[in-house]
């Protein structure tokens, strides 16, 4: 087989990436290693910036998202008993967006599908050779049967457990990596949800947050012991923690319900560099992640997407090679902004086992000056609505 683009990854990245080449007439074929079922139901993200909804809309993929996304003009922070809102339109002129993950990787499958796009399910034992030269290809097997695929350029798409990243030689990749000691427990309710944006709560006994998916389905976490698992938390038990880290109000408002989803995510930020390493370019958690804290996961993924598809145009349609060779440099420019605010959001709002009293305190006055100061929020608005790509 033969295609300009071979994507390695069918998540989000390598599906948007896919399918706005193709509306450029560039040819791509993307190799996943699960089923499209199993890719569907790891529950993720649901924060979008406006640059995704942008980016949806030009790889013309956005008719449900705008039917049924929630736009949140702003978010609600809890300390303990007091709870103030952060107006992103007020301070930074623009909003979020809340869908889900899911929906919007089901959304670019069906693109890709109504398109007679090129999607090998299922592909095993991926491996890519010769991505430093200007023949590249990949191998890996498809029915049991080995395959080859010769391209032009390999996007790296696979996700943080991915082939991609490990394929740039150890002595030109660089690492870059923080772990926080604790994890979030999360769970997906049939319920409504708490309030109308979302609540993010720094309480003594831990981090909280309130989210949803749409108005009858919410998504809740709490912050846990890395020791944890799943099975240790009962429903009631959940809820009943999660009320003691909300302020009173919000407790007595929350309608519980059966979880239908109840999992653990480690918290992490990582980066690698470079994310190009000859005619191999990696994209979204292939090349780094961040902490949840911030909702930055997806939206970074969009941001690589958005500069390797316009490079790659320019050097299919325009002749110039530019776009390719600044990629990376560009990409991380703005990967690690948004890196520095998932760590600061998540320093801010989290119980870390060795804080003493006085960076409890510190912690608070950050929280207090951000209440109370326009430019804090100002501040917080810009990063967390999203930085120009
Ligand atoms: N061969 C083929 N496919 C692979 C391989 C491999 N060796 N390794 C991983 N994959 C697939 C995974 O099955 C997954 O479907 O690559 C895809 C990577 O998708 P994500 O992990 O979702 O990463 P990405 O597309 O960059 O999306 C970024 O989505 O995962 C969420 O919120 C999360 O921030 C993350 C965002
Ligand atoms: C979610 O809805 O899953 C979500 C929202 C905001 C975050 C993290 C997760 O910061």
């Amino acid at each position: 087989m033969r295609t300009q683009v071979a994507i390695v990854g069918g998540g989000p990245s390598g599906l948007l990436l896919s399918q706005l080449l193709h509306r450029k007439g560039v040819d791509t074929i993307v190799l996943e290693r699960k089923t499209r079922e199993y890719v569907l139901s790891r529950i993720r993200a649901g924060i979008l910036e406006t640059g995704f909804i942008d980016l949806m809309r030009e790889a013309g993929v956005a008719e449900r998202l705008d039917r049924e996304c929630l736009i949140h003009d702003g978010t609600h922070i809890a300390l303990d008993q007091d709870m103030f809102h952060v107006s992103f339109q007020e301070s930074a002129g623009r909003s979020v967006v809340v869908y889900g993950q899911t929906e919007l990787t089901r959304d670019l499958y069906e693109a890709r599908e109504a398109a007679d796009g090129k999607i090998l399910y299922e592909i095993g034992d991926a491996q890519i050779h010769d991505a430093n030269t200007d023949k590249p290809y990949l191998t890996f097997t498809s029915d049991g049967q080995p395959r080859r695929i010769d391209c032009d350029f390999i996007a790296g798409c696979d996700g943080f457990h991915g082939i991609s990243r490990k394929t740039i030689p150890l002595e030109v990749r660089r690492e870059y990596e923080k772990v926080y000691p604790f994890g979030w427990l999360g769970i997906l309710s049939q319920t409504p949800p708490v309030d109308d944006e979302l609540i993010y709560s720094c309480s003594q006994r831990g981090f909280a947050l309130c989210s949803m998916r749409n108005q009858q389905l919410s998504r809740y976490y709490i912050q846990c012991a890395l020791s944890d698992h799943p099975d240790d938390w009962s429903d009631a038990a959940f809820w009943d923690e999660l009320k003691r880290r909300l302020p009173g109000e919000q407790a007595e408002r929350l309608v519980t319900g059966p979880s239908i989803e109840k999992s653990i995510a480690p918290l992490r930020s990582f980066v690698t560099e470079p994310m190009q390493w000859g005619r191999l370019y990696l994209c979204g958690d292939a090349a780094h992640i961040v902490p949840p804290t911030g909702a930055k996961g997806l939206n970074t993924a969009a941001s690589d997407v958005h500069y390797l598809y316009n490079a790659l145009c320019e050097h299919y349609l325009e002749k110039s090679p530019e776009g390719l060779q600044a990629y990376s440099d560009k990409a991380l420019a703005r990967i690690w902004k948004a890196e520095r605010f998932s760590w600061w959001m998540t320093m801010l709002l989290h119980r870390f086992p060795e804080q003493t009293e006085f960076d409890l305190r510190i912690q608070r006055s950050e929280i207090a000056f951000l209440k109370e100061n326009e430019s804090a929020r100002k501040v917080f608005a810009e990063n967390y609505a999203g930085l120009p790509y």
